[in-house]
């Protein structure tokens, strides 16, 4: 089912007595890139995705953004839903938004689900690489960002092997408005490092990173997984930055697994 909350788009699947996961898509895609999550999941649990604002379905509006704005959507959306004590899925910069909702609103979490994601905030490096972003959109418009932003966030391998699910990817894209990317590349450059609050984190929680992701690499995330206390961390064997969407089986099956042992 598709609703609109505060002008973002909202899709749910499974029955809304069930524990409720929401799932909190990267950049520069949208909440499709969780279908096999959902697919796997909405039996016995109520699935609510959402596209950030400014990506996919959700308007870009003025194009202003920070991760605390990104962060009061999700809030709104928890709120206006009744969503008791959600699982919180979130992959790289639904990572950050994730980590930061943590910190600002642990009370009205259940379980933290962290995938291809980093709690760090930008180094000046890839601060000047988001201005360097936003210049080629504005020169070059934004599909040749999204064309040369995308292919490091799959494996070398997945590109090659699952060359149709790849284009659909790209094209969706690529189909983002310059404004909401843009926005997004601002919000992403000026957001807080979450660093200092894994150790306080209450929640169970998963960490999960493919062991090919050139972004937030293996070695990035097990860092962060030692300090939440009592986190499990797996590596998706093969998999780039992407594993939700390249290694769906693998995966599932540890996000099943943790739900399970956590009895949501
Ligand atoms: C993402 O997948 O959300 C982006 O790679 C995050 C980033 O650029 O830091």
């Amino acid at each position: 089912m598709k609703t609109t909350i505060n002008n973002i788009a909202v899709f749910t699947e499974g029955n809304e007595e069930n524990k409720p996961i929401v799932f909190v898509h990267g950049f520069p895609f949208d909440h499709t890139m969780w279908k096999a999550q959902v697919e796997a999941l909405s039996k016995n649990y109520y699935c609510v995705l959402y596209d950030i604002r400014g990506l996919g379905e959700s308007p870009a509006s003025d194009g202003q953004y920070t991760m605390e704005s990104f962060v009061d959507d999700l809030e709104s959306l928890i709120d206006h839903m009744g969503l008791s004590k959600p699982v919180l899925c979130g992959l790289s910069m639904g990572g950050y938004i994730s980590l930061r909702a943590v910190e600002r609103m642990e009370e009205k979490l259940g379980g933290l689900i962290l995938c291809d994601t980093k709690s760090d905030a930008d180094t000046d490096e890839v601060k000047l690489k988001r201005a360097a972003g936003i210049k080629q959109i504005n020169t070059t418009g934004v599909e040749s960002f999204v064309e040369g932003f995308v292919p490091n966030c799959f494996s070398e391998i997945f590109i090659r092997r699952h060359q149709n699910d790849y284009a659909a990817v790209l094209s969706r894209s690529k189909q983002n408005s310059a404004l909401g990317v843009k926005g997004c590349l601002l919000a992403m450059a000026g957001r807080t490092s979450t660093t200092g609050y894994l150790s306080k984190i209450s929640v169970p929680t998963l960490v999960i990173c493919g062991e090919e992701d050139k972004l937030t690499p293996p070695d990035v995330m097990m860092s962060m997984a030692d300090k939440i206390h009592g986190s499990e961390f797996v590596v998706i064997e093969g998999a780039g930055h992407m594993a939700p969407v390249e290694s769906p089986k693998e995966v599932n099956k540890h996000i099943l697994k943790f739900l399970s042992k956590n009895n949501f």
